[in-house]
């Protein structure tokens, strides 16, 4: 089997979050949305990936993620022109998949459990697609699928006005080739997209063996602020301490913190879980419980908790302790002068703030 991860797209939920990156790229305890998704195709057997990206973003990605060795997989990528819709992905990748089986896998979606059972059972069984749904009680701004029985999928409603079922249609999909007669066929919908929903739908009406998986485990669509910080928060909640770079004797680590190689505490307080990227200084400063810090950051007389900084950000005399907060790129907060209480805040890369 091969494996097909959606990198493109507009991201315009984050902004201005991701005005200047991709969406995919965004680090949930320091490392990118995407890796969590190669890494779940590569423990699921599937080394062979194509990842469709965007003129505007897809350097980025190719800069992050390679030719795939470091994530034991062989990486192609394809490029497409405009966000013209899920299935369209699909088709522009057909020369890639060829005929085989494949994973596809929307590059801001993640899963704690992987995927090595539904692949292995979709791999050997003869299913034409297989679905995996999540319940939760408004699935509305999702894709929804209503079932027969356990796991026969009758219907498949993008984003649907009325409730009709609880099942949300996560972002990991497996296909065989007849998928291509389908996504060739659809039209694109009201929004001006090729729909997957309406690609799968397709497969249903012409009586093809279209199965769902009910996941156990979390997702999380990671297209908003609260949505990454949920993220970082579960992922650092199974991370052990480790430390690899310097903390100094005024400092302490409280709980389980990561400190990533060449990172400096000084005279300074983190409260895990926490993690602390390469190259970070943290000094005269408190970190607390669910905070990212990422690589090349300073972090210097502030405080700061339940939050993620981007790569290159300094954050230096912050009067209040920042909390709940999602900090860009090459961001630059400081204090100018006077008192406030918590700050909550969305900085977008390359931002610069003074805070009264
Ligand atoms: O997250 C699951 C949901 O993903 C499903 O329940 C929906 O049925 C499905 O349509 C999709 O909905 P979204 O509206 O959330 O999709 P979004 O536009 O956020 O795109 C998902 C990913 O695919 C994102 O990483 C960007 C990428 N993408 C998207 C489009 C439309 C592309 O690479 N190219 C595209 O043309």
């Amino acid at each position: 089997m091969k494996g097909l991860i959606l990198s493109g797209g507009k991201g315009t939920r984050l902004r201005p979050f991701t005005y200047t990156g991709a969406k995919q790229l965004v680090p949930v305890a320091n490392k990118p949305v995407l890796f969590y998704a190669i890494e779940d195709l590569v423990e699921a057997g599937i080394a062979e990936i194509g990842i469709v990206i965007s003129p505007e973003t897809g350097d980025h990605v190719q800069a992050a993620v390679g030719d795939g060795a470091a994530f034991g997989a062989r990486v192609t990528y394809i490029v497409q022109d405009e966000p013209r819709g899920i299935a369209h992905g699909i088709r522009i990748a057909h020369d890639f998949l060829r005929d085989d089986k494949f994973v596809l896998f929307l590059g801001d979606n993640f899963i704690r459990d992987g995927i090595v059972p539904q692949v292995a059972a979709f791999r050997d069984g003869t299913m034409n697609a297989q679905i995996i749904l999540y319940e939760m009680p408004d699935p509305s701004a999702m894709g929804v699928a209503v079932l027969d029985g356990d796991t026969r999928v009758i219907q498949l409603v993008e984003k649907p006005k009325q409730f009709i079922s609880p099942y949300a249609v996560i972002g990991i999909y497996m296909f065989d080739a007849r998928v291509f007669d389908a996504v060739d066929a659809i039209k694109p919908s009201a929004r001006g997209e090729l729909e997957i929903t309406d690609t799968i739908q397709y497969l249903i009406d012409r009586g093809l063996n279209v199965r769902a998986h009910l996941l156990k485990g979390w997702w999380i669509d990671t297209g908003k602020m609260s949505d990454i910080l949920e993220a970082n928060r579960l992922v650092l909640d199974t991370f052990e301490s480790r430390n690899e770079g310097q903390v100094d004797a005024a400092s302490q680590l409280e709980g389980r913190v990561v400190i990533e190689a060449g990172a400096a505490i000084v005279n300074s307080t983190v409260r895990g879980p926490a993690i602390i990227g390469k190259n970070t200084r943290i000094e005269n400063a408190f970190v607390g419980p669910y905070t990212s810090i990422h690589h090349d950051c300073l972090i210097q007389n502030c405080e700061i908790e339940h939050s993620v900084v981007l790569e290159h950000t300094r954050i230096v005399d912050t009067p209040a302790r920042i909390a709940d907060s999602l900090i860009g790129r090459n961001a630059e907060i400081t204090r100018s002068v006077g008192n406030t209480k918590t700050l909550k805040l969305v900085v977008g890369d390359y931002s610069k703030l003074g805070i009264l």
